[in-house]
């Protein structure tokens, strides 16, 4: 579904595995656009009730706009914050509990497209790529201007998998001790400009790519913000409610796959241990062994769901 310039990503996967019904509750923890928020509305006449999150105060004013207009508003509240605070706005909104929930992680079309955001190196902007602008997080400008070679070197690695990541660090350093790096395209050329003549000819992204990404998950914590709500979910989720997790890169999905084996366990201990002592319960049984993936016509009418795994889990 289209609400807005974002084309909401595996939608029918989300209504065949939540399944909504009238009158059941369930946590959008990544509104965006409002396209999975108000799909569920639409699946059940409206008579959903959906708690809609997002960190980005733009994203949520025009999703209230879109879903306002399709006079879905009555059965949704929306809160501005983090997923990983999900207690604090079922508080505010007085739900005890959830009847399921989805994540749809990363950024939407509509903020990779604003210049303004800092996240594409395909038009110049501000290095900022805060979802939340209003939060006092460094922006990417100030990680790349202010961490040390060794701290740069690590966020690229670890959370771009990328393997040029030293040399992209320094050349940062060197660069930034003449003057400060201000814009996105002054960055993509000055990694472009570390990578390795060989490997940038044979690259079929733009040697920036897994740099951008790793600062952009660095600025806002995703992987922290995902580590939270995944322990804290189950306990708000009612037994037999389903939790849908859609992720775009493989560090989020290994730490969903990684959570929900571990958490479908009866018993964690070591197993060179015979007898168990951990006490550690299943909470959760696991609906998708593999990730399910967008269909070729999906893929082909939005090429940015491509790289879309959906893994989906039951309460117990
Ligand atoms: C891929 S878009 C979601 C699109 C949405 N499902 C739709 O149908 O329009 C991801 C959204 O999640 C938000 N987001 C990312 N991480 C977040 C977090 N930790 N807490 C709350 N919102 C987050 C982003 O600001 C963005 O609006």
């Amino acid at each position: 579904m289209s609400v807005d310039a974002h084309i909401a990503v595996m939608t029918a996967e989300i209504l065949e595995w939540l399944a909504p019904a009238s009158g059941k509750r369930y946590l959008d923890g990544t509104l965006g656009a409002g396209g999975h928020c108000a799909a569920l509305l639409q699946e059940t006449g409206g008579e959903a009730r959906v708690l809609g999150i997002d960190k980005d105060g733009q994203a949520l004013v025009r999703a209230e706009e879109a879903l306002s207009g399709m006079g879905y508003m009555p059965s949704v509240k929306l809160v501005q914050g983090s997923f990983a605070d999900f207690e604090k706005a079922l508080n505010a909104v007085q739900w005890p509990d959830l009847d399921g929930a989805v994540l749809d992680l990363g950024f939407s079309s509509r903020q990779l497209d604003d210049p303004e955001r800092g996240f594409s190196f395909l038009q110049d902007g501000p290095l900022d790529m805060r979802l939340d602008q209003t939060d006092h997080n460094p922006t990417a400008a100030e990680l790349v201007n202010t961490s040390s070679s060794e701290d740069l070197k690590r966020i690229i690695k670890d959370f771009g998998q990328e393997p040029m990541a030293g040399r992209i660090a320094r050349t940062i350093v060197a660069r930034r001790e003449k003057k400060s790096i201000a814009g996105t395209t002054e960055l993509a050329a000055i990694i472009k400009r570390a990578y390795p003549a060989r490997r940038r000819f044979h690259s079929r992204k733009h040697p920036a790519t897994k740099t951008f990404q790793a600062l952009r998950i660095a600025v806002n914590s995703e992987l922290e913000d995902l580590e939270v709500f995944l322990e804290k979910i189950p306990q708000y989720v009612r037994p037999g409610g389903r939790i849908a997790i859609i992720s775009f890169h493989s560090l989020e999905d290994r730490a969903v796959k990684q959570w929900f084996r571990y958490h479908a366990k009866d018993c964690v201990c070591p197993p060179e241990q015979l007898y168990c002592q951990c006490a550690h319960k299943a909470v959760l049984k696991i609906l998708t062994k593999k990730p399910l993936t967008p269909s070729p016509a999906e893929v082909q009418g939005n090429p940015r769901s491509r790289s879309a795994k959906l893994r989906v889990a039951e309460i117990l």
